[in-house]
């Protein structure tokens, strides 16, 4: 028996087709979008592309691995709304969660959209073209070979495409593997999905005081997510986390560079400690011993969101301080954000459950009231000038905005369209 067509392989196609994931009704669509990490459109633009690629350029995205959607219905909404050219294709094992993104992406009237039921590893047997985007969001740490799959996964990508992934990270989810060890006596992945889900259910009615899921409030999936998100969460057959460390080196074996680690300023351990000493000797390490660090003190992470491209594929950024480039907001309103600095000028932002306070130049508010996605740089700094701010100030002060924004995955630049 191949690994893709083990035990654990056929009862993970079970599980989706049983259970489809997330649990998500179509009819929800009519009153609101889910936003998130990877694959928000303005994110991708950043980090896949620098802010260099034009919005009317053909744009092929694969989401590989769908599940019922979220990540697809956002992007080809973002892209129909935007009037970008592409398309974005779903692909995935089980029929049932593709049934729900064609009935969610039919309540949005989504034109913009195509389905494909199979396996990644058939995807150079598919023959569905190159992609300039590939979404893999939750996928990779269930699969029989995580590294052939990522491999196949760049020999899909367009020159100069990119990947969105997210993988589970160990620290942040305390509790589930042990539960999931306990489960594995007590549901055994030979069971049919309902026996299971029923098992579970009687464990977590009566989870003792002590269990260390019960104080682990990293994600809600046991708790909010319906049958399906207990299912995934404790009674998926094939569930690995990665550090930093191991995911790190699962992107260098497969020949890729990271772009950026979602949000950057996370995996950066001088905002976790505030000591002087600490942060000096901090500063002196390279980027992977910092996020090393960084994932070690926090002690929350329960994903890790990444960027990455090819590492013979050149990654530049627009420069921050051309007068051309036009900055733009992620998903928050410049004025919305700008509302939340404090009158200290700190920034209160969560990291998860981890609530950080971020010193932004008393400027920043000025800077953000005035960024509409339209306005280049040049325009804005000729209004900032006309209230009164010396201009020789202007210039560090916006660099040190957007260097503490973008390090927060909410303010970006790019080319003018
Ligand atoms: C945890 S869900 C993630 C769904 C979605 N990406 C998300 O983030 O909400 C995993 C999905 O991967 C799909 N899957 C598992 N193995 C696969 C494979 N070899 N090829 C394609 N899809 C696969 C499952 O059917 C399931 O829908």
């Amino acid at each position: 028996m191949t690994k893709e067509h083990d035990q654990q392989d056929i009862s993970l196609a079970e599980q989706y087709e049983s259970y489809p994931y997330p649990e998500r009704n179509p009819l929800d669509e009519k009153k609101r979008l889910f936003i998130g990490s990877p694959s928000h459109l303005n994110e991708i633009d950043y980090w896949v592309f620098g802010g260099h690629r034009k919005t009317s350029d053909t744009f092929r995205v694969l989401i590989a691995g769908c599940g019922t959607g979220d990540a697809a219905i956002m992007v080809a909404q973002q892209m129909a709304r935007q009037n970008r050219p592409g398309e974005v294709i779903c692909l995935d094992r089980a029929n049932a969660v593709l049934n729900i993104v064609k009935e969610r992406a039919k309540v949005r009237e989504l034109t913009n959209i195509c389905f494909v039921q199979g396996s990644i590893f058939d995807l150079p047997k598919l023959d569905l073209g190159k992609f300039d985007y590939i979404d893999c969001c939750g996928v990779l740490h269930h699969l029989p070979d995580p590294e052939q799959a990522l491999l196949i996964l760049k020999d899909a990508l367009a020159v100069g495409g990119g990947i969105g992934l997210m993988v589970y990270a160990p620290h942040g989810r305390t509790g589930v593997y042990m539960l999931q060890d306990a489960l594995a006596h007590l549901a055994p992945i030979t069971d049919k999905p309902a026996q299971r889900l029923d098992v579970v259910k009687r464990v977590m009615r009566h989870l003792p005081q002590t269990a260390w899921l019960r104080g682990n409030n990293n994600f809600g999936d046991h708790l909010t997510g319906g049958d399906a998100g207990l299912y995934d969460l404790l009674l998926n057959p094939r569930d690995r986390a990665y550090t930093v460390d191991a995911l790190w080196d699962l992107i260098d074996h497969t020949g890729f560079q990271i772009s950026c680690f979602v949000e950057p300023a996370r995996y950066d351990p001088k905002y976790l400690i505030a000591d002087p000493k600490m942060r000096d000797k901090m500063e002196q390490m390279d980027a992977r011993t910092q996020a090393v660090i960084a994932e070690g003190l926090a002690g929350n992470m329960a994903t890790h969101v990444v960027y990455i491209r090819r590492a013979e594929d050149n990654l530049s950024f627009v420069d921050p301080a051309s007068l051309d480039s036009i900055p733009f907001m992620r998903e928050k309103p410049g004025d919305i954000l700008a509302s939340e600095i404090l009158p200290s000028n700190l920034l209160p932002f969560a990291f998860g459950t981890l609530n950080v306070m971020f010193p932004l130049p008393a400027q920043a508010r000025g800077f953000l009231g005035l960024i509409d996605g339209k306005r280049s740089l040049g325009e804005i700094i000729e209004v900032v000038k006309a209230r009164g701010v010396p201009e020789k100030k202007i210039m560090p002060l916006w660099l040190e905005t957007f260097d503490k924004l973008r390090s927060l995955n909410q303010l970006f630049v790019r080319v003018a369209k």
